[in-house]
């Protein structure tokens, strides 16, 4: 069966893939600062300095990332929105069942990966959830992120929690990948099949690295160093 796209439909296909391009940049570049917590408290925290020290430039990265969520969030409702109109009931095609139940997949896992964001900046930005957190403070007297972190995930409910979220972003970004090629022309039977696998791989690849940080600190590979201040 030919489908044609509403040009509407194409312009947010692009707006998604663009918006899911900066959200990977930013899971990407968070995963590698957040790994510098192996190399011990004076990197990770010299790293969290040197971001806040970037005053406005990091106002600006976040601005942008903020609107990049926004976008992304309501461009998929209206394509959602949209597909529901345009779907055939009841269903004659394989290939819509799959489609639909896609969609629905990464509905859920992307409300699940907003709530986890709004929790994780609650828990770590803004440290509400734990105010104890924001008076760690390492031998420089700047804010202790290394033991933050640590602390936090000695707690098995916040490890499994941020476990269960890590899983469905790698899931959701796993998908994700895969519509990105294929809107980006690779549906053919030689190169789908490859962006895929290319797509699995990378998924796979953050989440082992995402999930590592809080495994490592519960089973005591990573550990709180003596020093600094409560
Ligand atoms: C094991 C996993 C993770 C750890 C240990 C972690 C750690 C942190 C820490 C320590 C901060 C605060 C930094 C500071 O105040 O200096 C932070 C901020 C943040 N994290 Fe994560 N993170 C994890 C996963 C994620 C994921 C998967 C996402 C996105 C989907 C994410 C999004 C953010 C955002 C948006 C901020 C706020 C950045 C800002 O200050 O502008 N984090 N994270």
């Amino acid at each position: 069966m030919t489908c044609v796209q509403k040009p509407s439909s194409i312009v947010k296909k692009a707006v998604m893939g663009l918006t899911g391009l900066v959200l990977f940049g930013f899971i990407v570049g968070h995963l590698i600062g957040n790994l510098l917590i192996y190399a011990g408290p004076e990197a990770l925290n010299g790293y969290a300095l040197t971001l806040r020290h970037l005053g406005e430039l990091l106002w600006v990265a976040r601005i942008v990332l903020l609107a990049a969520v926004g976008a992304h969030i309501l461009t998929a409702m209206s394509l959602v929105r949209e597909n529901r109109r345009a779907r055939p009931t009841p269903y004659q095609f394989q290939d819509t069942i799959q489609t639909t139940y896609a969609a629905r997949t990464m509905a859920v896992s992307g409300l699940v990966v907003l709530a986890y964001i709004i929790y994780h900046l609650l828990h770590f930005t803004f440290r509400v959830t734990n105010p104890h957190l924001s008076h760690l403070t390492d031998a420089n007297g700047h804010h202790d992120v290394y033991r933050m972190v640590v602390f936090s995930f000695q707690n098995p409910w916040i490890c499994a929690s941020y476990i269960f979220a890590l899983t469905l972003l790698c899931m959701h970004l796993n998908h994700g990948l895969a519509s990105a090629a294929q809107s980006l022309g690779a549906n053919n039977q030689k190169w789908e099949p490859r962006f895929k696998k290319a797509g699995c791989i990378i998924s796979l690849i953050i989440y082992l690295g995402y999930i590592s940080i809080p495994i490592a600190i519960y089973t005591g590979i990573i550990k709180a160093v003596p020093g600094g201040h409560l």
